[in-house]
């Protein structure tokens, strides 16, 4: 049982004809842009897409699904991946370095539905590293702040190209592992505070709803 595609197939019904719609990044939302792109065909929805990343971008223009910008739009609803969730809901995100225009788009939506398998539901986020977009050059003053603040940072380096991961706004992706979080909204902003930091991967208190598969079904929370 594919549980990816099942929640991001369940997204793509709460999408309701007329829509903005924010189209998150990875291989979640995969299923649920490609699901927008066969309601579009077979049930003729009129509905624009928002893309958080080149990956979404290219797979809307695939699905012919019409796509604007926040320039002209207020978006009305956004579904995105997460690499962890928690019991409220906050999230870490930027596996796939997308996560500072995913968090524009996500937290600009009038609602925000994150979907994923049951894998990513966590007791307390941390698990995993925190990504960060950084200016390439402020390594240094930003790796000495993280350290300050306890973490161990790395510059992420990239699988299919000599040096660092580029994110699509041209800046380099660091990770950096604080352990399990007691106060995410605190830690945010914290990280967003330092001077070279674009935007950090934390999503606290910014979602509304959920949608989380599991082998026995879907749980849709909030709903
Ligand atoms: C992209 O940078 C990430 O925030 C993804 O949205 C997140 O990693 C979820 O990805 P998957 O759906 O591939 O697990």
């Amino acid at each position: 049982m594919n549980l990816k595609r099942i929640a991001g197939f369940e997204a793509a019904k709460e999408v309701k004809d007329g829509k903005i719609v924010g189209l998150g990044t990875g291989s979640t939302t995969h299923y649920f842009i490609e699901k927008l792109g066969d309601r579009i065909k077979e049930e003729e929805i009129e509905i624009m897409g928002v893309p958080t990343s080149y990956q979404s971008f290219l797979l809307a223009k695939e699905q012919n699904i019409p796509l604007t910008t926040l320039d002209e739009h207020d978006i009305d609803i956004a579904v995105d991946g997460a690499d962890e969730i928690d019991k409220d809901l906050n999230l870490i995100k930027g596996r796939g370095a997308a996560h500072t225009l995913e968090k524009i788009v996500d937290y600009s939506a009038k609602i925000f539905i994150v979907i994923a398998d049951e894998s990513k539901l966590v007791e307390k986020l941390g698990a995993f590293p925190v990504p960060l977009e950084i200016i390439s050059k402020a390594v240094k003053p930003v790796f000495s702040e993280l350290k300050d603040m306890g973490s161990e940072p790395s510059i992420r380096m990239a699988k299919y190209k000599d040096g660092p991961v580029i994110s699509d706004n041209g800046n380099f992706i660091v990770d950096a592992k604080f352990g399990l979080m007691d106060n995410p909204v605190h830690l945010e902003k914290d990280l967003n505070s330092i001077p070279g930091v674009v935007e950090n991967g934390i999503f606290s208190q910014m979602t509304d709803k959920a949608i989380v598969t599991c082998e026995n079904g879907i749980r849709k929370i909030n709903f």
